[in-house]
């Protein structure tokens, strides 16, 4: 038996614009997903997960491709959830060559769908431990690499490097393209508000796509936000947190503008300003889900724990760790 865990992340800056090669800045935080597996001899594959769901679920199915079942990633969020360990599987089946089965169990404290990378987290510490369960460690850019081929897979060809990067090798790190690289660990004071709600990631990005071929304006925003990225990378050495702020507020606005944003993530944005954050901001795909506020006193977690439709309001430690192999 193998266990190895990985960390979710925020966007600071840069989300959907970075899968058309703006650059982004991310941060890995302590919320982890933990994925523990264990060889079996019949080539099946078994994914239970505690905490995936409110009642959690057991699924399993055959190695063969078309023993699998035929859902869409939109379906249900344990579907989708299933379709990341599957393709991660698949990713550990590719590097040894071996059709081998497991049974995988996971847990997380990474709300699903949400914007904090719950999915790159799986996928990075499934094919950890599936991998190293057949006795190959992976280095961390193989292991990212192929976390990001799963994401890509599931999401049918939406997805950059970004999350899969972040949640393998921890801490801060920027991406512009195909260029994934670790950056100062910025010293910054992360409070996430969660709606309880979920965004379609596949269905948000392609939506930034249409608008974008559609309307020159979405994408002049897109360029935009790289715009505010950049400028947010120069106030992040700087150590210049109010600018930091108010670069996150421009591409909250930005992010609005390509129709990303919702009712529940604009009222705990607006509560954290209200309150005194020094920003805020959407984090992740959008549609619902979590936003990421920049706060060094208590009063932004304290106002969004009491505003309505925020679920969980909590502050983020950076990950400076990002896979861990614990068995
Ligand atoms: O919501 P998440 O954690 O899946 O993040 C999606 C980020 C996007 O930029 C919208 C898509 C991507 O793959 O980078």
């Amino acid at each position: 038996m193998t266990r190895s865990s990985a960390p979710g992340k925020v966007y600071l800056f840069g989300e959907h614009a970075v899968v058309y090669d703006e650059p982004a800045v991310l941060c890995a935080i302590e919320r982890r997903a933990q994925v523990e597996v264990e060889q079996r001899s019949d080539g099946k594959l078994r994914v239970h997960a505690e905490d995936l769901s409110l009642d959690g679920f057991t699924v399993e199915y055959g190695a063969a491709a078309d023993d699998r079942p035929d859902v869409d990633v939109s379906e249900s969020l344990v579907t989708a959830a299933t379709q990341y360990v599957d393709s991660a599987i698949e990713q550990v089946r590719d590097v040894t060559g071996d059709e081998v089965g497991f049974d995988v169990t996971i847990e997380s404290d990474i709300p699903l769908g949400a914007g904090l990378g719950s999915s790159a987290a799986v996928a990075v510490a499934a094919i950890d431990a599936g991998t190293r369960a057949l006795g190959t460690t992976l280095e961390s850019d193989e292991l990212a690499d192929r976390a990001y081929r799963t994401e890509y897979e599931v999401q049918e060809g939406q997805a950059s490097r970004a999350d899969t990067f972040c949640s393998a090798t921890g801490g801060a790190v920027r991406v512009e393209g195909d260029d994934c690289r670790p950056t100062e660990s910025p010293d910054v004071p992360i409070v996430i508000g969660f709606d309880g709600g979920a965004g379609d990631t596949g269905e948000l990005v392609s939506g930034v796509r249409s608008l974008r071929e559609e309307y020159d304006f979405a994408a002049d925003t897109v360029e935009a936000i790289g715009d505010v990225v950049r400028n947010g990378e120069e106030a992040l050495v700087d150590d210049d947190l109010e600018e930091v702020g108010d670069l996150m507020n421009f591409n909250h606005g930005l992010l609005s503008a390509l129709g990303v944003s919702s009712r529940s993530l604009d009222t705990m944005v607006w509560a954290a300003r209200d309150a005194g954050a020094l920003g805020a901001k959407l984090t992740g795909a959008g549609g619902g889900g979590c936003i990421v506020a920049l706060d060094p006193t208590p009063e932004a977690e304290t106002a969004l724990s009491f505003t309505p439709g925020c679920q969980e309001a909590f502050r983020a430690e950076l990950a400076e760790t990002g896979v861990k192999r614990l068995e």
